[in-house]
């Protein structure tokens, strides 16, 4: 059913897995000795957190914040609204955020300043996709799934309009589907 609404997949549920394996051995290697604490980036974050946290061998907390920056449409609108804030303070930790995608940067950029204002040790961003055609603000992400072209993609968390984002891969969504 939803599948009819994809034009092709780009990154296999498999491919994910690879991904997900090869970014948490990075972390784990990067942040021996220390517990850093992730914090996803409501709600496009959760398939790909779910994933990554069984490959990460370390001492960590979840953590989960909601921001949004697209409103419902396929252009981010460069007005990041926090819709959740976070319930602990990053004071003194070592935070990874964790992106389902990063495209123009705005999102992340401005959730990165804050969490620095708020006096986190350090700040570094695990993204599934990266879409540097796409960049507004200069960010280049510590760790990148993969790079993608500038195409709508869903799936995997990434949403159209609040749907799509429970299929189990990332896939570009047909152009008729909301260009209607
Ligand atoms: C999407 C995505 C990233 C952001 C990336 O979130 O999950 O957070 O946009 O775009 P940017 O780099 O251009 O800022 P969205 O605002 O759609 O909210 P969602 O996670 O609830 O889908």
């Amino acid at each position: 059913m939803l599948e009819n609404d994809i034009e092709r997949i780009l990154v296999s549920e498999t491919e994910i897995i690879k991904i997900a394996k090869r970014l948490g051995k990075q972390i784990t290697k990067d942040y021996q000795g220390k517990k850093p604490v992730l914090i996803g980036l409501l709600k496009g974050c959760l398939p790909f957190l779910a994933e990554l946290i069984k490959h990460i061998d370390l001492y960590c907390e979840i953590e989960l914040m909601g921001v949004q920056s697209y409103h419902g449409g396929t252009e981010s609108t460069g007005n990041v609204k926090i819709t959740k804030d976070l319930d602990v303070s990053v004071e003194g930790r070592d935070v990874i955020m964790v992106e389902d995608i990063v495209d123009t940067g705005r999102t992340i950029t401005g959730v990165l300043d804050l969490l620095k204002y708020r006096g986190a040790t350090s700040v570094e961003v695990v993204t599934l996709l990266d879409k540097p055609e796409g960049r507004v603000k200069v960010l280049t992400p510590k760790y990148i799934g993969t790079t993608i072209p500038k195409e709508f993609v869903v799936g995997y968390g990434l949403d159209y309009q609040e749907f799509y984002r429970n299929l189990p891969y990332v896939g570009i969504l047909k152009q008729q589907v909301y260009k209607k």
